[in-house]
């Protein structure tokens, strides 16, 4: 299994000549890098001018919950796929917080999600206060079993992996990154809660970490952590920084 670095671009860049240099620079690099796959998550207007590529793939950053019909302004997972999409973001907290996206939401976009066939990157996370009151452990299980809720062992079968984000919101785009003692914690967490929830072989998980990911502690997650790839944000806008983060990810954890 190959590890995973996804750069999720949130709302950037903001013209399509900008998008279309960031994807060259990264994907040019990205070639003779063994065992990492790199996934390239732009605004979805920027899709098309991605289609021409050799060594990336290709993620939404979200999804409606719903195959089609009169819904404005949103985007389905068939859509996306259809748009060369392999992967889909879900449930970054950024949408979670301010879209006001709940579990139940998160839950049924999955569902769309593995039946057109998308690999879905899901996020998990705490806040701040939650972690202070000692309350990130069950909030983390909680988005978990919530997410996958419902969801049957035929649900996968369209889809090669399922990937599970570990994002503190705290981390997230702070320049404050978890520790990988914590981080490590965090993923057994999540981890046996998976293993809890599907107890045969349903799919590939892998576990990914986000929140202030950068070349100093890229390696720290994978080595010490013990994660299968990152969901970089920030870093990922700045072509150099992000492809030595690729570069480290495959030197440490080759397949
Ligand atoms: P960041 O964002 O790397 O800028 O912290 C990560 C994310 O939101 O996925």
């Amino acid at each position: 299994m190959k590890s995973l670095v996804v750069a999720n671009w949130k709302m950037n860049p903001q013209t399509p000549k900008e998008a279309e240099e960031l994807f060259r620079s990264i994907e040019g690099k990205t070639q003779g890098v063994e065992g990492v796959e790199v996934v390239i998550c732009p605004p979805a207007i920027y899709l098309p001018l991605m289609i021409q590529r050799n060594y990336c793939s290709l993620g939404g950053q979200n999804c409606f919950w719903l195959e089609k019909g009169a819904y404005t302004g949103e985007i389905s997972s068939l859509m996306l796929k259809n748009s060369y999409c392999k992967y889909v973001i879900i449930g970054h907290s950024e949408r979670r917080i301010d879209l006001a996206e709940t579990d139940g939401v998160v839950n049924m976009k999955i569902i769309t999600a593995l039946k057109a066939g998308l690999n879905p990157i899901v996020c998990v996370g705490e806040t701040a206060v939650e972690r202070e009151e000692g309350r990130a452990i069950a909030r983390v299980e909680d988005q978990i079993e919530r997410a996958f809720e419902d969801i049957s062992s035929e649900d996968f079968l369209q889809v090669g992996s399922v990937n599970i984000a570990y994002e503190p919101i705290w981390a997230i785009g702070t320049g404050n990154p978890c520790d990988s003692k914590t981080a490590l914690e965090m993923r057994l967490v999540a981890v046996e809660r998976i293993k809890s929830l599907f107890k045969e072989k349903v799919a590939t998980f892998r576990f990914l970490y986000g929140g202030s990911a950068n070349v100093e502690n890229a390696e720290s997650f994978i080595k010490e952590a013990g994660y299968d790839g990152l969901l970089v944000g920030g870093a990922s806008l700045r072509p150099d920084e992000f492809n030595r983060i690729v570069k480290i990810v495959s030197s440490v954890r080759k397949i």
